[in-house]
């Protein structure tokens, strides 16, 4: 396994139990399962699932729920929590499933985390079916290269796996080199609180003092409009989410 596949083991080891408390109800604004046409009965697999709270939120519509993640410590979580839901230990760019085998094939809040995003999508687009989707939500940054870099030194402060926030229009087209075609997108913003960002009892509190001395310095150079209140801050906090389907263009690859 790659250090950096490791590095983001041992990270999600050590939260693992805080997680899902933490950033419970974070998607509740996203409106996602209308947003993904999943149909009755279906079968929903997530790449990246953590603890469950993206996964879960298909409950109510779909047949079977499948959790994959690379830490098997959020996995055991997700399966005390979510009674009825299937854990699979895999990495997203090498999935040990089956193509055209999944109805929809998401992933929330995990491509930041990856290096390499490309060959992951590629992957969700193999084991989707062929009338099947792929549905990407992931944090993102302005379309400004400055606050780009500047919001991703702020990020890897935070935590030390992040591998790079990037702008809705990096997304288009690292859909399109995986094969796949947009059908549609949506782009949400809303505030946040730093205090919820990071929890205190979660991080270090060495990495809570060098985050907020960050962002004291450099925070008007993220894109992310912080603003003291009290002794917290706020933010602007972007999430994109994208569904995609198979490419039907000639020439495009097939998997
Ligand atoms: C920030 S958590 C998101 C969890 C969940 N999707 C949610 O939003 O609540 C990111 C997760 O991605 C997983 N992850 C990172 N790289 C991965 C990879 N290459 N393959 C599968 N999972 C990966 C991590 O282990 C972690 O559980």
């Amino acid at each position: 396994m790659s250090d950096d596949r490791r590095a983001i083991q041992k990270e999600f080891e050590r939260v693992a139990d805080l997680f899902a408390e933490r950033t419970k109800g974070r998607f509740d604004d996203l409106d996602a399962v209308t947003f993904s046409r999943v149909r009755p009965g279906s079968l929903v697999a997530e790449v990246g699932a953590g603890t469950g709270n993206f996964l879960t939120l298909f409950s109510n519509v779909t047949g079977r729920l499948l959790a994959i993640d690379l830490t098997p410590a959020m996995l055991e979580v997700a399966r005390r929590k979510h009674e009825g839901i299937e854990v699979l230990a895999a990495d997203g760019a090498k999935l040990p499933i089956a193509s055209r085998s999944i109805d929809l094939v998401a992933t929330a809040q995990a491509l930041h985390h990856i290096h390499e995003p490309v060959p992951v999508i590629s992957e969700m687009g193999r084991v989707a079916k062929e009338d099947g989707n792929v549905l990407i939500v992931d944090q993102v940054c302005t379309e400004s290269y400055e606050n780009a870099a500047i919001m991703n030194e702020l990020e890897v402060i935070r935590d030390p796996t992040h591998a790079a926030t990037r702008p809705a229009s990096a997304f288009r087209i690292m859909v399109q080199k995986a094969g796949l075609e947009i059908v549609d997108e949506r782009l949400w913003e809303g505030r946040a609180r730093f205090s919820e960002w990071m929890w205190r009892g979660e991080f270090p509190e060495e990495r809570i003092v060098a985050t907020l001395s960050f962002i004291e310095k450099f925070g008007d150079a993220t894109g992310m409009n912080w603003e003291r209140e009290g002794d917290d801050w706020t933010y602007t906090r972007r999430r994109l989410m994208i569904l995609a389907a198979r490419s039907r263009a000639p020439g495009k690859i097939s998997v």
